[in-house]
């Protein structure tokens, strides 16, 4: 663990203190509100962590660089998630070094355990009485696994149209799910909920939003040193994300700063942005550090990125890095999604996919070149929102009790990968 000596903004750099986690830079409000960073001075290089003696698994192999120690820590075994070679995707795509980070394999099934094992941790060593989020999914859902297993009582605020499944999965770890007709009332509940009842926000919880709770975005940090660790300390040229608010681009972004400053890795890599509705975009291009407001063009099937305005912590981190945004299509999604779980064995949530369509995207616009490393973030399951996908799948067969007929469809169906003699051979016919 780092010891921390408070927040700043991001922004200004103006000073906060510990506990102001609940809060916006009150100096940048009016202008472009912006979320506070986690502020360690210099103890994280003061200590020195060497990347030669990590040990440990997962989040907590980091541990000394996260504001929460092990021992005081919330935990469900979150992190080290798998770096796989995109092999068949990335030769279709002629970048032969393409590379996903498999989140789905996280306690949740999402990255959004990383944020919510911090988050949480800290509300259980502040006392806090309660965990609150306003989720329409992986965040509510990671945040009221780690509520349970601290023994807190966690509330939800969801939109009326959340998906089925990760519903069910927030009500099974016993949170209080509240659905709200319209998505922007939740703020003021939200409000009422942190102001008036001192309950601890691991999400946003006021519009304009600005992020999440800093404490928590300190676990994205994981994620820059794990690709990191995974590729033998070399830094990927392009890191391609999901981005919504930009907890995780910020997350990461501070991750591979710190390993710089430590001397881990000798550069920093650009961070892409795959949004639905080009907020980051049009704020890339305008020069503006207030984030517009899109229209919403049309129902995404992304519905965890949906939202049409991200944030200045997002923005700054296209700037600084060199990155940029680029907006990804209900078409393009569903055919990276189909893509990944045919020819990879990867079966992600319809914004995961949009990472692979955006790295498609960032190929096509000439940002990528073919000698180039690149990691897209794959944030979360396929089974968490299975409605998209299912008209494109294979019909199910059922069996008549007739065997013949069966294999004989099964023998005349093209198998992927197989060649005609291949198939006679595996099904023993002649
Ligand atoms: C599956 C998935 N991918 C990406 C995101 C975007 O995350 P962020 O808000 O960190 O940009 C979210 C959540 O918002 C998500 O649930
Ligand atoms: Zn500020």
């Amino acid at each position: 663990m780092t010891a921390t000596i408070g927040l700043r903004c991001l922004r200004c750099d103006a000073p906060y203190g510990p506990l102001d986690y609940a809060r916006d830079c009150a100096r940048c409000k009016q202008d472009a509100p912006s979320n506070l960073v986690v502020d360690y001075g210099e103890s994280a290089l003061i200590a020195r962590p060497n990347r030669d003696t990590l040990k440990g698994s997962g989040l907590w192999r980091y541990g000394d660089l996260l504001p929460i120690s092990h021992d005081e820590a919330i935990s469900l075994g979150e992190g080290g998630s798998p770096l796989h070679h995109l092999t068949s995707i990335g030769r279709s795509l002629g970048v032969e070094a393409l590379f996903a980070k498999d989140e789905t394999r996280n306690p949740t099934a999402s990255f959004k355990d990383r944020l919510a094992c911090i988050a949480v941790s800290v509300a259980k060593k502040i006392g806090a009485t309660a965990i609150v989020s306003s989720s329409t999914g992986n965040a509510g859902a990671a945040a009221a696994a780690y509520a349970a297993k601290a023994g807190l009582p966690c509330i939800i605020f969801t939109a009326k149209n959340a998906v089925g499944p990760l519903l069910t999965q927030m009500r099974a770890y016993d949170a209080d799910v509240v659905a709200v007709a319209n998505k922007a009332d939740r703020w003021p509940l939200m409000q009422r909920a942190v102001q008036d009842f001192g309950w601890f926000p691991t999400s946003p919880f006021f519009g304009p939003v600005v992020g999440s709770n800093p404490y928590g975005i300190e676990g994205y940090k994981t994620l820059a040193y794990e690709i990191a660790e995974q590729n033998n300390w070399q830094v990927p040229d392009y890191c391609v994300l999901p981005v919504c608010y930009g907890d995780a681009l910020i997350g990461m972004w501070r991750g591979f700063k710190e390993m710089l400053a430590l001397g881990w890795i000798d550069r920093l890599p650009r961070m892409m942005a795959a949004e639905i509705y080009g907020s980051l975009g049009a704020a890339l291009q305008s020069g503006s550090d207030a984030l517009p407001d899109m229209p919403n063009t049309h129902d995404t099937i992304a519905k965890s990125t949906s939202a049409t305005r991200s944030t200045y912590q997002a923005l700054h981190v296209l700037r600084q890095s060199g990155g940029a945004a680029t907006t990804v299509s209900n078409e393009a999604i569903l055919t990276w999604q189909l893509k990944l779980a045919k020819t990879e064995g990867l079966f992600v949530e319809p914004a995961a996919a949009g990472a692979i369509a955006a790295v498609a995207q960032f190929i096509e616009s000439g940002h990528i070149k073919k000698n180039d490393v690149v990691v897209a973030l794959l944030t979360a399951s396929g089974l968490k929102d299975v409605d998209a996908v299912v008209p494109a799948l294979k019909p199910l067969i059922t069996f008549d009790g007739d065997a013949d007929t069966l294999f004989s469809q099964l023998n005349d169906r093209p198998l992927a990968g197989s060649s005609q003699d291949m198939r006679k051979i595996t099904s023993g016919r002649p």
